[in-house]
C-alpha cells in the first residue's frame, strides 16, 4: 500500500464518500473499493473453484483457509491499483454474516483490524443486503420500493426492498435454494462445479418440454418456493437413462423458471404495485431466468433491473456499495461496535415467520 495522502485527507469533506468492501462469506475472496457517487474505483475476486471441484461443492475448512491465505495480498493490490492508502477510506465495510462461520470471521476479524488501525468506522454488513442493494450500485434511477427475487446458493426470497434497512420478506424457500438445486443437478449430470453455469450453458443444447419434471407449489396459494422434489425427480431421470443431459438441463432449468414466475405473480397479486422487478443473487446470472423476468415485469408494467454479471455473483463491491448506502441513510451512523459477531445466519427480515425447512442453510 502506498503511503498517506495528505491531499486526499483534506480533501475528504469535499468528495463522495469511499469505503472498502471486504467479502468472505462462502468460496469468493473479494476486496472492493467503491465510492457513494457508484464508482469501483478497484476490485479483486479470487474464486477458489479449483480448490473446491474434486469434492463436488465447498468444503469450509479449505474455504476459510483460502480466504486467510488470499485476503491480505489482494487488500494491497486493490489499495495499490486505486493509488490509496487506508487514510483515504471513509469505512471498512465487511461481511458479517450469513455464510460459512470460518471465512466469514477471517474477512470480518480482517475488516476489524484494518478499522482499529487506520481509526476508520467498521461496517458489519449483512451479505444479502449486500445482494439486495446491488442493482442500485449499476443503476443510479432504480428507487425504493422495489419487489426483489433474490436467489443464491443459500437464498431463494422475494422482498420487498421499502429502504435501506428495511425489508419485507414475502416468501422464501420450504427447503432447497434455487442456486443449490442448479449445483446439485450439475453434480448428477456430471458437469462439476460451480454448477449454475454449467447447466445453463449445456440447456442451450436441449429440449426444455423432453423430460417430465415437476414445478413445486406452482399454483399454490401458500406464497413459498420449494425445489427439493425437483432435484429428485432429475436425479430420477438421469437414472433411468431414457433422457439426453442436455435435456435434462433444459427441462430443469424451465421447471424452475416456470416455479420462479409463478411465485412472483402470486407476490405481485398479493401486494400494492411496485416500479420495479429485481432480481439479485448468483442465480440471476442466468440468462434464460432474466429474460423469463424481464417478460414478467413487462406483462406487468414494471421496470425490470437485474445488475451486471459480475455483480449477480459473490463480490466485495456491494459490501462496499451496501456500506456506502448505509452511511448515505442515516448521517448519525457511525459504524458497527468493534466487538460485532460474526452471524452464520442472519435473517434479512427478523419479523419473517419462520417456515417449514427454511433457514437450514446459510
Ligand atoms: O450469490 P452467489 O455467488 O453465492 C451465494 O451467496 O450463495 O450464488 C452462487 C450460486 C451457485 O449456486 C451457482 O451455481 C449459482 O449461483 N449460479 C448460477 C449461475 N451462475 C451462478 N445458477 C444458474 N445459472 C447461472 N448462470
Ligand atoms: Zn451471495
Amino acid at each position: 500500500m502506498n503511503s498517506a495522502s495528505p491531499k486526499a485527507a483534506s480533501d475528504a469533506a469535499a468528495r463522495p464518500r469511499i469505503v472498502l468492501g471486504v467479502e468472505t462469506s462462502c468460496d469468493e475472496t473479494a476486496v472492493a473499493l467503491v465510492t457513494e457517487g457508484r464508482t469501483i474505483l478497484a476490485q479483486r475476486i479470487a474464486s477458489q473453484d479449483e480448490e473446491h471441484a474434486p469434492y463436488g461443492g465447498v468444503v469450509p475448512e479449505i474455504a476459510a483457509r483460502a480466504h486467510a491465505v488470499k485476503l491480505a495480498p489482494m487488500l494491497e493490490a486493490v489499495m495499490d491499483e486505486a493509488g490509496m492508502a487506508l487514510g483515504d477510506v471513509d469505512a471498512i465495510a465487511a461481511t458479517a454474516g450469513p455464510g460459512l462461520i470460518g471465512g466469514v470471521m477471517v474477512g470480518l476479524v480482517s475488516a476489524k483490524a484494518l478499522a482499529m488501525a487506520a481509526d476508520k468506522p467498521l461496517l458489519a454488513i449483512n451479505h444479502l443486503e449486500g445482494h439486495a442493494l446491488s442493482p442500485r450500485l449499476a443503476d443510479d434511477e432504480l428507487e425504493f420500493p422495489y419487489l426483489l427475487l433474490l436467489v443464491s446458493g443459500g437464498h431463494c426470497q422475494i422482498l420487498n426492498v421499502e429502504g435501506v434497512g428495511e425489508y419485507q420478506r414475502l416468501a422464501t424457500t420450504i427447503d432447497d435454494a434455487l442456486g443449490e438445486a442448479f449445483d446439485k443437478t450439475a453434480k448428477i449430470l456430471g458437469l462439476g462445479y460451480p454448477g449454475g453455469p454449467a447447466v445453463e450453458r449445456l440447456a442451450l443444447d436441449g429440449d426444455p418440454n423432453a423430460v417430465p419434471l415437476p414445478r413445486p407449489l406452482k399454483g399454490s396459494k401458500e406464497p413459498h418456493f420449494s425445489f427439493a422434489g425437483l432435484k429428485s425427480a432429475v436425479l430420477r431421470a438421469h437414472e433411468s437413462g431414457e433422457h439426453k443431459p442436455a435435456d435434462i438441463a433444459a427441462s430443469f432449468q424451465q421447471a424452475a423458471i416456470e416455479c420462479l414466475v409463478d411465485r412472483l405473480e402470486l407476490a405481485l397479486s398479493n401486494s400494492a404495485p411496485f416500479p420495479a422487478l429485481v432480481v439479485a443473487g448468483g442465480v440471476a446470472a442466468n440468462n434464460a431466468v432474466r429474460s423469463a423476468l424481464e417478460s414478467l415485469a413487462a406483462k406487468n408494467d414494471m421496470r425490470f433491473v437485474a445488475p451486471p454479471l459480475a455483480l449477480c455473483t459473490d463480490n466485495a463491491a456491494m459490501i462496499a456499495w451496501a456500506g456506502c448506502e448505509r452511511l448515505a441513510a442515516d448521517p448519525s451512523f457511525a459504524g458497527d461496535p468493534l466487538d460485532i459477531k460474526a452471524r452464520p445466519r442472519w435473517p434479512l427480515d427478523s419479523e419473517a415467520e419462520k417456515v417449514r425447512g427454511a433457514g437450514v442453510k446459510a
